[in-house]
């Protein structure tokens, strides 16, 4: 199971609608994908915070579960003030925590954005791998997908329509299975599940 993180709350983020379109882009038979909301997350609070991970709150104790259940994530990068949004960032420190448990060790990751303009979350892609250093996490290297111009990419019932987007999304989540791949080698585990025939995926969070 892959599961995507949406870096914007709005009900009408571009990036939900791109992480959305993923299960279409990518053949169910190579994987599947879940969506994991972060809106429930409190703000991070030290004194919230336990080595005790059954006493953290349950909203992140729930996120933390579907995190460290899951074989890589997919994250779609909100670029505000030319970085990752606070949400995401808010949402990436509570499963770094507590200390020792962090649900992100290892964890192969693929980031992914878009934004209104020109730069489409570049910078804010950037940053967000510098902190996932901190999180040992397996970040994909290649490709970058770096999304600008967002408007012009959707239709209006929120498709995304532009091919060469598209075919980024589809080169990306290769990747991210590679890596997914490798990762549970060295771990001599197995390969991610693909989807059973009939099987849904989760509603988008
Ligand atoms: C506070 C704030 C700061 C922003 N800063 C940037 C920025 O630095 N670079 C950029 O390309 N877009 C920036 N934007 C525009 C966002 O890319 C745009 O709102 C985008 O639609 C957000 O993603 P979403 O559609 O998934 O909500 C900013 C938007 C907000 C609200």
């Amino acid at each position: 199971m892959i599961e995507a993180l949406c870096g914007s709350l709005r009900a009408g983020s571009m990036n939900r609608a791109l992480l959305s379109e993923v299960s279409r882009i990518v053949p169910s038979t190579a994987c599947r994908f879940g969506h994991v909301s972060i809106a429930e997350l409190p703000l991070y609070d030290a004194d919230l915070d336990t080595p005790d991970a059954d006493a953290l709150p349950q909203s992140v104790q729930e996120f933390r579960a579907r995190i460290g259940a899951a074989d890589g994530l997919l994250m779609a990068v909100a670029e505000y003030n030319r970085g990752p949004s606070g949400v995401l960032k808010n949402a990436i420190d509570w499963a770094s925590r507590p200390v020792g448990r962090s649900a992100l060790a290892d964890k192969p990751i693929a980031l992914v954005g878009v934004s209104m303009g020109p730069a489409g979350t570049g910078r804010a892609q950037l940053q967000l791998r510098q902190n996932l250093l901190s999180t040992a996490s397996r970040v994909v290297e290649a490709p970058v997908v770096t999304l600008g111009f967002g408007a012009k990419l959707f239709d209006a019932r929120g498709r995304l329509v532009d091919a060469e987007a598209r075919e980024s999304i589809s080169r990306l989540v290769q990747a991210l299975l590679r890596l997914i791949d490798s990762t549970n080698a060295a771990k001599g585990g197995a390969a991610p599940d693909p989807a059973p025939p009939a099987a849904a995926s989760d509603a988008a969070g």
